[in-house]
């Protein structure tokens, strides 16, 4: 089993990532409820905890609380537990031994100086004056019993402190937040010199014992897999197939919503390429026919969700092994994240959520579910992939909605107008990749709007639709702003649509950010 630290998650929106910086210094972390019993963490075997930050005020009559118990926790060798409470977690524990929060009116992040006043193996190489990017909420105004100020910042006077007697330690910043010069430095300080974690998490090893952790668990039976051409089940195919060769047999639909190229492509890079077992079905027909005429999204989101799953049953019933049986295990590329949102202590980092994840197959498959990427974030993902060599153009794919294009074309859908969208589509992604400006976007596509307006072409009046051109920059889909792409980049890439598309006379740039407004249209 690898070294592990927990997270108890009081609800703080960066709970994630605080995990995802752990890992970055090559110790696997969890997240679990702040409700969890010490006893229950203690059969995990941490090596060390931390405490995340929340939004509610420690004298809050429904703040969360932390179970004294915690503090006295000694690991399976006997010493102590190492804790580091990060704001709120600080306070959580503060409050236990004595110390006092100081309330404030309102919650705000800002920029500050950490002056490290007395050395410690938490700031060790960390250079006094770096900046930390603190929360300017409640904060410590009276050191809990038995602890010693470590260090400060000008405005505050207890930035971080650590217990006389105990591996105990709090921080009143973030070190999670990238904003915190020294954050990764700190948390492995944490990681490995305060809790003694050698770092025995890396995609490599990761790589190597799912494989054979899938071989034991398979064994003879045959495994089906929904491909969509992402990266999640991109890599989840390829480290299946690597695992189990011809027992696996991917399906992949075609909703008659993909982008340009797309049916072909994934057709080529894993039936040619790979000689991954695929079943590929093309049901834009039906997919189109139960679309046609409806306009509301949510609409649009039930038929297509519904006529994958009964398509995916359906293929799933033709399929047999070698030896005429059917499949036993349904694999899919479920994330952390995702997992998480099931289990998380009520607050911020329990509402954010990727509210529309395709693929709900419905338990009456009666198949054993197979999630080899439950344990990670995604850029481990992409990590497991370089590894595994999937090509970077799907590694580095934008993510693309489970509803396709049925989602950017505002309104009923109908064939010519997604035969209009992919093209335009298409000539914005190819831009987009010459110029090098792909990677550094979160996500950018091209939307219809059913919106005609007057042009002329030649000496002749046209009317025709809008494009709209949406390219946001991100960490997680959950916020974001809208790319600042260099205008002579837009100018080339509305012009080549209007001359290149003949239905679409005129192009607009997207300048919204998420919130307000979300990232797709509908
Ligand atoms: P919004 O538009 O809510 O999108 O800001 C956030 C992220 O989710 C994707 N998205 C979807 N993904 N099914 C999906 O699988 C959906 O119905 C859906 N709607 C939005 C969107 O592309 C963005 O990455």
């Amino acid at each position: 089993m690898h070294e592990r630290i927990i997270i108890l998650d009081f609800g703080s929106q960066y709970t994630q990532l605080i995990a995802r910086r752990v890992r970055e210094v090559g110790v696997y972390s969890e997240i679990h409820p702040c409700t969890i019993s010490p006893a229950h963490v203690a059969e995990m075997d941490p090596r060390g905890l931390i405490l995340s930050g929340g939004p509610c005020s420690v004298y809050d009559a429904d703040a969360p609380q932390l179970d004294g118990a915690f503090l006295s926790m000694t690991r399976e060798d006997g010493s102590p537990l190492p804790i580091l409470g990060i704001c709120y977690g600080l306070q959580a524990m503060a409050r236990l031994l004595g110390g006092a929060v100081e309330s404030a009116e309102r919650r705000e992040f800002g920029r500050a100086k950490l002056i490290v006043e007395n050395s410690d193996e938490l700031f060790d190489g960390v250079s006094s004056g770096s900046t930390v990017w603190m929360s300017h909420g409640d904060h410590l105004s009276k050191l809990p019993q038995g602890f010693n100020v470590i260090a400060r910042t000008d405005n505050a006077p207890i930035a971080a402190v650590r217990s006389e007697e105990w591996p105990h330690y709090g921080v009143q910043f973030h070190p999670e937040v990238i904003h915190t010069d020294a954050g990764r430095l700190i948390l492995q300080n944490f990681a490995h010199e305060i809790c003694g974690c050698i770092g025995d998490w890396t995609p490599a090893s990761f790589v190597d014992e799912k494989i054979q952790e899938i071989r034991t668990l398979v064994g003879r039976e045959h495994v089906i897999l929904g491909l969509s051409g992402g990266v999640d089940s991109s890599v989840a195919a390829v480290l299946l197939h690597e695992s189990i060769g011809d027992q696996l047999t991917c399906i992949f639909v075609n909703n008659g919503l993909l982008r340009k190229g797309e049916w072909e492509q994934v057709q080529k890079t894993f039936r040619d390429h790979y000689q991954i077992r695929l079943k590929a079905i093309d049901k834009s027909d039906l997919f189109l026919e139960r679309l046609n005429g409806v306009s509301d999204p949510e609409g649009k989101r039930k038929i297509i969700g519904n006529t994958f799953v009964e398509v995916f049953e359906d293929a799933t019933n033709e399929i047999t092994d070698e030896l005429g049986r059917k499949p036993t295990f349904l694999a899919q590329g479920t994330l952390y994240p995702d997992v998480i949102e099931s289990v998380s202590f009520k607050g911020p980092s329990a509402t954010i959520k990727t509210h529309h994840n395709v693929g709900g197959l419905p338990d009456e498959m009666h198949l054993e579910v197979l999630e080899p990427f439950r344990e990670l974030f995604k850029d481990e993902v992409r990590e497991i992939g370089k590894i595994l060599g999937v090509p970077v153009g799907i590694i580095n794919r934008h993510p693309f909605p489970g509803p396709g294009l049925a989602i950017r074309i505002l309104g009923p859908v109908s064939r010519s107008e997604l035969e209009i969208l992919r093209e335009a589509d298409a000539i914005f992604i190819e831009e987009l990749q010459m110029t090098g400006l792909y990677d550094k976007v979160w996500q950018a596509f091209a939307v219809l709007l059913p919106v005609q307006s007057v042009g002329v072409m030649g000496d002749v009046r046209t009317y025709e639709n809008v494009c709209a051109l949406r390219a946001v920059t991100s960490v997680d889909g959950m916020t974001a702003d809208w790319a600042q792409l260099p205008y002579d980049f837009l100018g080339r890439v509305a012009n080549r649509i209007v001359n290149e598309i003949r239905g679409i006379n005129r192009t607009v740039y997207d300048i919204s950010s998420k919130p307000p407004a979300t990232i797709e249209w509908e």
